[in-house]
Order: structure tokens, then C-alpha cells, then sequence
């Protein structure tokens, strides 16, 4: 039997879909284990604030029925800044004392992790799952919310793209990832995009895009979709730029916030259970200051300080087949030179 007799559980940070799946698997998981399990409301604010019955509820196995299928987090979250204090990490652990909680299964980003690596140091034992729609966390391969959030984004391309080709425009969508091009990279490839603007490779050459947009018009196609991602920005002001220029029709979508709501698909919610699960196993084998990852196709875990000095780096490789496969940048790989066709 395990050390660890009750854990908490939260989502903090942004909410991803796939979320209450993780919740419900540290819940059933730490039940199966023997252990008692708190819900903590609106992420560190909720352990912050301590409220019984309000903030911090006992979780029983139906209390997580009817969620996997749900996005949101029905933990509510919070981007908590007390939690930078000394003072808010105090209470926090000291709401942890009041109700016996040894283990506390965070799920979120970086910021949610650095906040975990805190309360350790207070002697919570702390497990972080990755959990938001960006895929920027470095030492995982997989972060709860990013696939339904791709899959979400994608639909919603492909429907902007109808009425592009309709009234022959251009169009520059922005898709959410903070300073990560993850979502832009993959909706890029998915959308069969022309171009995609990405925070780690663009070169704010717009004249190159110009001549792009009017080379891909003298070739025929009747749209022209541009995947922006959130940390390039500015869609609005490009769109106007862009039209000047070409003397073609250019409209700014931002799809924003749906992009972190909706149904979980069946990778978030097969991951997110698996983690989920994987976190307490960890603090049941009294294991602490963990996050858990998926790495090189295996769900593994990793020192919380080392995951948070790691560094990830976009796909070289996914940046240059998304160019290939673009047909205004078909280029003839063996003699280095552009085609035409
Ligand atoms: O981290 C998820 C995310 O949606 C980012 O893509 C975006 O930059 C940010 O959160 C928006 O944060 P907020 O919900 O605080 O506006």
C-alpha cells in the first residue's frame, strides 16, 4: 500500500479539451489505489483560498461520470498570480496541511509547473501533466488539448477556404499557440495552406509573400490561405497591407478562443487518461517534483527542473514538407530551381 493516502487534483493555466479526462483518471485511479481524492476549484486560487465545500471537495468515482466527453475543466482554472508570491505558495501548502493533502496532481503548462515545483519545496508531493492546447512544453511530445484544438481550428479552415475560393480572396487566419507555431504548423499541413507564418521561422519578409500571392493568382488558384500563428500576430493589419499590394481581396480571421472549447477527441481522451493515471502511480511509488510526458511514443516522467530547462524545437523537417507540398512553393528539390506547373 502506498505512503500517499490523500491527493489532490487541479487544472491551471489555460483550459484544454481532454482535461476532465485527466481529472476523472487521477480520481479513479487514486480511489482504485486506496486513496482518499480532493477536487481543487479554480486552480492554485482555489488551494489558496482553502474554502471547504467550495474550493476543495472530495471526489468520489460518480462525482467524474458524464465528464469525459466534455471540454472545459469542470475544476475551473485560473491564471493565478499570488501563486508567484511567497505568501500565496504558503497558503497554498498550508491549505494542502489543513486537509492532510501528501500529493497534488497539477495538470497544465510551464507556468503551472513552476508553481508545483513550489509547493515541493514545502513538502507537497507534486506531479504536473501537461495539459494545454499549445504543445509547448518542451519535454513532451503530446500536451492534453492539442489535437481536438488542431482538429477544431482545421474544420473551421476548411470552411473559410470555401468561401475564399468563392469570392477568389486571400486569407490569413491566426490560429492561437502563444509564442509556439505547433497549432499554425499542423493546421498548415492539414489545410494544404499556401503559407504559414510560424514565430520560430518567419522572416517578416512581406514582399516575399506578396510576390507569392501574386504569383499563386497568375497560376490559377482562386484563394490564397495563410496560417498565422498568434505569436507572429498583426492578421488585421497584414490582411490591409496585403490587399494594397496585391489588388486582391484579403480578409483576417481570428479563431481564437474556440479553438480551447469543444468535444475531446479520442487521442486527448486516451492520452489525458493515461497520464492522468500515470501521475499517481507516480505518487503512490512516492515519487515527487515529476511531470509526466509522452516521449518517443512511450508515456514516461521527468524531473521537474530538468523538464523545465529543456527546450523544444518545431519539427525542421514538418517546416520543409509543409513548403513542399504547398503548390505556390513547389519547388524541383533536385535542381534547386522553382517550377511551374
Ligand atoms: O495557452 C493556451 C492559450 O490559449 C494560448 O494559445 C494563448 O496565447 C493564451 O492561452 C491565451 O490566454 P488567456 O486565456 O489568458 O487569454
Amino acid at each position: 500500500m502506498s505512503e500517499i493516502k490523500t491527493i489532490g487534483v487541479l487544472t491551471s493555466g489555460g483550459d484544454a479539451p481532454g482535461m476532465n479526462a485527466a481529472v476523472r483518471a487521477v480520481v479513479r485511479r487514486g480511489l482504485a489505489l486506496g486513496m482518499k481524492v480532493y477536487g481543487i476549484y479554480k486552480g492554485y486560487q482555489g488551494l489558496i483560498d482553502g474554502v471547504e465545500g467550495e474550493d476543495i471537495r472530495e471526489l468520489r468515482a460518480k462525482d467524474v461520470s458524464d465528464t469525459i466527453q466534455k471540454g472545459g475543466t469542470f475544476l475551473y482554472t485560473a491564471r493565478c498570480m499570488a501563486m508567484m508570491k511567497p505568501a500565496g505558495v504558503k497558503k497554498a501548502a498550508e491549505t494542502c496541511h489543513k486537509y492532510g493533502i501528501q500529493g497534488l496532481v497539477v495538470i497544465g503548462g510551464d507556468g503551472s509547473y513552476r508553481g508545483a515545483e513550489k509547493l515541493a519545496n514545502e513538502g507537497i508531493n507534486v506531479v504536473g501533466v501537461p495539459g494545454t492546447i499549445d504543445l509547448d512544453i518542451a519535454c513532451s511530445d503530446y500536451t492534453i488539448g492539442f489535437d481536438t484544438a488542431v482538429n477544431t481550428a482545421m474544420e473551421a479552415i476548411d470552411k473559410v477556404r470555401d468561401t475564399s475560393t468563392s469570392h477568389e480572396r486571400c486569407s490569413i487566419i491566426e490560429v492561437m499557440g502563444r509564442h509556439a507555431g505547433y497549432i499554425a504548423l499542423w493546421c498548415g499541413i492539414a489545410n494544404g495552406a499556401e503559407d504559414i507564418l510560424l514565430p520560430e521561422k518567419y522572416d517578416y519578409d512581406e514582399q516575399k509573400l506578396i510576390d507569392n500571392i501574386i504569383d499563386n493568382k497568375r497560376r490559377g488558384k482562386r484563394h490564397h490561405i495563410i496560417i498565422n500563428a498568434e505569436g507572429v500576430g498583426h492578421s488585421a493589419s497584414m490582411a490591409r497591407r496585403i490587399e494594397a499590394a496585391t489588388g486582391i481581396e484579403t480578409r483576417a480571421t481570428i479563431l481564437g478562443y474556440m479553438q480551447r472549447g469543444g468535444v475531446p477527441t479520442a487521442t486527448d481522451r486516451v492520452y489525458a487518461s493515461t497520464m492522468g493515471c500515470l501521475a499517481v502511480d507516480c505518487l503512490a511509488a512516492g515519487k515527487t517534483k515529476r511531470v509526466i510526458a509522452y516521449k518517443y511514443g512511450d508515456f514516461v516522467d521527468f524531473d521537474i527542473n530538468e523538464a523545465l530547462k529543456m527546450e523544444k524545437e518545431i519539427s525542421e523537417y514538418q517546416v520543409l514538407i509543409a513548403r513542399s507540398l504547398s503548390h505556390n512553393y513547389y519547388k524541383n528539390e533536385a535542381e534547386g530551381r522553382e517550377t511551374e506547373d
